[in-house]
């Protein structure tokens, strides 16, 4: 059974498949056309944390593709009316594909091998694989005439940094990280990201003005992630350097994108002038999420390969 919990999981050439299938897909909505491919498909959805996009997207994906949706909140009880192994063993029977986010990334691997349908990590505090993915496709959409794109990333080395690195390295993409020093990516998983990917360009420094200088992506994110709410105002203290700004901007060449996850916040890890101007690609990334998804069930439920 495959399971997507990083990006690990992925092959770069299972990476591609993914995105011709979304390329397909994505010009036939255009076009007005939704092909009902996945029909009769069920897609759970287990949250224990709040989501707009990861949830919307992909709930609009399975419908658009003729399947249906459930989305299991706190309720549910996973965890703490039953172990995470009994939850998986049971719902597993019923649907067709599990999204889940969880509090704990470990809870995503212990639920995952006992799970009869394919897991999705709708992101946990390790990893945010479906991000990436929309995220890279999205590179290509806007940079795809370029070689090898330089990602720089600016701030927290959190979940979707993470994912950006291994998923940057994958399609033979450079990416750079700068943070500050208890911020950083953890190097034994820069190692590790070196150790399964040949010829990785993977990076960490601490100045932002050294990131972007060779940079053709910007990107950001929150600087206290979900479950650090307690840290904001510490953060946004030590973070304070590191917001992408228009200065900042103006250090990456001309042709530099923006990009961040969302959900963003003004004033804090970048400004209104940057996410709302006229580089910045915030709006596509979260475009793409539905439709990169839509590869992705299609690829794992095995309609299309
Ligand atoms: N970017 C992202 O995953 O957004 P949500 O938390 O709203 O799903
Ligand atoms: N790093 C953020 C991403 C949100 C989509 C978080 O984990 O809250």
């Amino acid at each position: 059974m495959r399971h997507l919990l990083t990006l690990f999981d992925v092959e770069p050439a299972e990476l591609e498949t993914i995105f011709t299938i979304t390329r397909d897909l994505k010009e036939k909505f255009d076009a007005g056309l939704r092909e009902a491919i996945l029909p009769g498909r069920v897609l759970a959805m287990l949250f224990e944390r709040p989501s707009l996009r990861t949830r919307v997207s992909f709930e609009a994906a399975i419908l658009q593709l003729g399947g249906g949706s459930l989305f299991l909140g706190e309720d549910v009880g996973f965890g703490s009316r039953e172990s995470v192994e009994d939850c998986g063993r049971v719902l597993g029977q019923y649907v067709d594909v599990i999204v889940s986010r969880t509090r704990k990334h470990q809870s995503l691997v212990d639920f995952a091998p006992h799970c009869a349908c394919s897991v999705i990590n709708g992101l946990s505090e390790e990893a945010h694989p479906c991000q990436a993915l929309a995220d890279l496709y999205t590179m290509r959409e806007h940079l795809g005439g370029l070689k090898k794109p330089r990602l720089a990333w600016i701030g927290d080395g959190n979940n979707v940094a993470r994912s950006l690195a291994v998923g940057c390295a994958k399609m033979g993409f450079s990416f750079v990280a700068a943070s500050p020093p208890d911020y950083q990516l953890d190097p034994a998983y820069l190692e590790r990201v070196r150790q399964e990917v040949p010829g990785a360009e993977v990076q960490q420094v601490e100045d932002p003005q050294e990131a972007v200088a060779d940079a053709e992506i910007i990107y950001t994110d929150v600087w206290a992630s979900m479950g650090q709410e307690t840290e904001k105002q510490s953060r946004a203290e030590t973070f304070s350097a590191y917001q992408v700004n228009a200065e900042l901007m103006r250090q990456a060449p001309e042709r530099a994108i923006f990009m961040h996850c969302m959900p963003a916040h003004r004033g804090l890890e970048v400004t209104t002038d940057v996410i709302d101007g006229p580089q910045s690609v915030v709006l596509d990334q979260a475009a793409n999420r539905m439709h990169v998804q839509k590869g992705l069930l299609a690829w794992l439920l095995g309609t299309q390969s």
